[in-house]
């Protein structure tokens, strides 16, 4: 396993390694690296001839700086992991490099998938993510980019910004990885407090709940459900509960057949804000 950080030496090794017809399979993180990550890699395994990962906490995407500020660093055992899942490369850019000093965004148009839900709560966040993987594949030129389904309005912006972009990478999204208690993993659990993580697997308990019974119950009905459910809770609050068309993230007050939907859900545990969804 090899660590880089220089932009240039990561292109030309990746391209050279293309000509030679190897697949390259990129999955980008912001390390605190866990099992879900680790899924990841384990898929882009299968279907790619070179791993590369990348680390990299991304400044433009965080609309708070003290979620930044306190976004967990754990680069040693993120080496560790990498190494015992056979990653070739990690790329490690730093922020100088890949922001030329002038840690500003771009501006996109995701045909309004950055308006629905985390775009309403999270200022400008999509246009950080948007900047930073576009900037990710520009360097490490990959074959296949692995994203997980955790943040899927995320994965949905990524497949749009590649179709308006024409670039040649194929986007593979990947299932949520929990914890044996139903919790998705993030690296944000790594900072709950232990009420607090003991707390957190009954989002996923309200978010099976709403999938066993939506084939019967109006969509208005389950909101409430989900409303009053949080209402009582004494350490998660609800900040938004939303059912929506998977395609275009549009919020759905009605059950139709043609589409696919999803819920989705975003709790705060005291200044841990938590997102999960649930296709249905
Ligand atoms: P990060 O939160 O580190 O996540 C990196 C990738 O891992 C994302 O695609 C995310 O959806 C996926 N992931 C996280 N937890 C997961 C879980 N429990 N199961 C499956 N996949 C999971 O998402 C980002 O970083 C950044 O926004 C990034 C894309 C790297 C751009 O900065």
């Amino acid at each position: 396993m090899k660590v880089i950080t220089g932009i240039e030496e990561t292109t030309s090794t990746i391209t050279s390694l293309k000509s030679l017809n190897k697949k390259i399979g990129l999955v980008p993180t912001m390390g605190a690296l866990h099992q879900g990550h680790l899924s990841l890699i384990e898929e882009a395994k299968l279907f790619n001839d070179i791993i590369v990962v990348s680390i990299f906490v991304n400044p433009t995407q965080f609309d708070k700086e003290e979620d930044l500020k306190n976004y967990p660093k754990t680069i040693e055992n993120d080496l560790i992991l990498l190494k015992k899942v056979n990653c070739d490369f990690v790329f490690i850019p730093n922020a100088k490099d890949i922001y030329n000093n002038q840690i500003v965004s771009e501006k996109f148009y995701f045909d309004g998938l950055e308006n629905e839900m985390e775009g309403k709560y999270r200022d400008d966040h999509f246009n950080g993510v948007g900047t930073i993987v576009k900037k990710l594949f520009e360097i490490t030129v990959p074959t296949n980019a692995y994203f997980g389904e955790k943040d899927f309005q995320q994965l949905q912006i990524i497949k749009k910004l590649t179709k308006q972009n024409k670039l040649p990478i194929e986007i593979i999204g990947c299932p949520i990885y929990r914890e044996d208690d139903g919790l998705a993993m993030s690296s944000r659990n790594l900072r709950l407090t232990p009420e607090q993580r003991l707390a957190a697997p009954f989002i996923y308990r309200v978010l099976k709940e709403i999938k066993l019974n939506f084939s019967t119950t109006p969509i208005s009905a389950i909101n409430q459900w989900v409303a009053q459910k949080f209402e009582k809770h004494p350490t998660l609050k609800l900040e938004y509960f939303e059912i929506a068309d998977e395609a275009t993230l549009i919020t759905s007050n009605e059950r139709t057949a043609l589409t696919k939907h999803r819920a989705f859900i975003a709790v705060f545990a005291g200044s841990i804000r938590l997102i999960e969804n649930i296709s249905l």
